[in-house]
């Protein structure tokens, strides 16, 4: 089968993964509003703080320019330091192996040789260690969830630095877990030949049900810290010499709470719809981000990501780079890591396209009066 989109992989990853691992893999929180938002806000419906400083409400249009010589396009960039090759990752998702036994390390490998970034999850089923041997040219970063062992949480910090990752994502949209509907239904659990390979004893193999919903969601309650506030930052920061980048952010306010207390960026994210129903698309709030914090910190986003044309948008509107999620796992599951090869190459030609037809050579030539509200154009009539 040719891939030519990424509906093309999930098609075929849906038809590929058994039942417990494609609904864990697909759903969103709830009524699966803001699964369904973060990419109709890319198509559809999208309220963007428009320049003039009120709300418009419209589809969004790209506005291309024209005769600027695209035949060498430029569209590398520097993310907290590191040469990235074009500006797209792959964010955290746990549990890789139930999609295809090389896991993690196809999609690892596949962003190194693409030139793109990659984060493994805390929850993943590869270990810190050998993830790090197996991809060791990828440029990494490892995304923290905060435990209430805290000797824990620091121990994974000091393997992330050991193991030459760059960067802590610290998510910080799940102090419990969504309510994942068909994972409740599924009793959703890890296969048991798998096992969460960044711990021991218990915590590996503990995502399985005991009180009879989502194994996974009675983890995290039992294991993950929902005390942590702020002032925790200050506490990690302490631990690590790391850039800390928190995961998460919706709002101003918390960008400026990031920007007080020391972060060195944001992924602006709402968890690809799977944590807190009804929250608005992330491509929605990015603008009113970027204009509290732009300027001082680096701002990424994800949710909804599925073609060159999306990208286009996000850094139209203030984004640095951008992040697929579920993405990487359609195209782990239908071929490993050739699968994820072919998806990074696939986005990224898609993504020279865009930049070509809107008149962009470079990515500082993409700017925030490409992209406009429909509704700027029947005011214009
Ligand atoms: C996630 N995400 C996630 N985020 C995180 O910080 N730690 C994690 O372990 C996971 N695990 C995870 C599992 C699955 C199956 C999905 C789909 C997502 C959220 C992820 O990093 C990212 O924010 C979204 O996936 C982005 O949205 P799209 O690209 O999937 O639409």
């Amino acid at each position: 089968m040719a891939f030519v989109s990424v509906s093309d992989f999930e098609q075929k990853a849906s038809v590929e993964l058994e039942k417990n691992a494609l609904d864990y893999y697909k759903s969103g929180a709830g009524e699966q509003l803001t699964l369904r938002l973060n990419r109709e806000a890319f198509q559809r419906v999208v309220r963007l703080r428009f320049n003039l400083g009120f709300w418009l409400l419209g589809l969004l249009r790209l506005r291309p320019r024209c005769l600027r010589d695209v035949s060498q396009l430029e569209i590398s960039c520097m993310i907290l330091g590191h040469h990235i090759e074009f500006p797209l990752g792959i964010a955290p998702v746990a549990m890789q192996k139930m999609a295809h036994p090389v896991g993690e390390i196809g999609n690892a490998r596949a962003a190194g040789v693409a030139g793109c970034i990659f984060i493994l999850s805390t929850l993943a089923t590869t270990s810190l260690e050998d993830l790090a041997a197996a991809a060791p040219e990828t440029c990494k970063w490892f995304q923290l969830y905060i435990y209430k062992d805290r000797a824990l949480t620091e121990s994974l910090v000091r393997r992330a630095e050991n193991a030459g990752f760059k960067a802590l994502v610290l998510t910080v949209d799940a102090p419990v877990f969504g309510q994942r509907r068909d994972d409740v239904r599924n009793k959703f659990s890890l296969p048991s030949h798998l096992s969460l390979a960044n711990f021991h004893g218990e915590l590996a193999s503990g995502v399985v049900s005991v009180i009879g919903g989502s194994g996974l969601s009675e983890y995290v309650v039992s294991q993950f810290d929902p005390t942590v506030t702020w002032q925790d930052i200050k506490w990690l920061k302490l631990l690590t010499h790391l850039p800390i980048i928190v995961k998460g952010v919706l709002t101003a306010e918390d960008a400026e709470l990031a920007r007080e207390f020391g972060c060195a960026g944001i992924i602006v994210s709402n968890h690809g719809g799977r944590q807190l129903d009804s929250t608005p698309a992330t491509i929605e709030v990015l603008p009113e981000i970027v204009k509290a914090v732009g300027k001082d910190l680096v701002v990424m986003l994800d949710g909804g990501i599925r073609e060159g044309n999306d990208i286009l948008k996000a850094l139209a509107l203030g984004a640095q780079m951008v992040f697929i999620g579920r993405p990487s796992i359609w195209a782990l599951a239908c071929d490993g890591l050739r699968g994820v090869e072919q998806l990074l190459g696939l986005l990224r030609k898609d993504f020279e396209i865009s930049m070509a037809l809107t008149g962009c050579r470079t990515l500082a030539d993409i700017q925030a009066t490409m992209v406009v509200p429909e509704s700027a154009y029947r005011r214009l009539k």
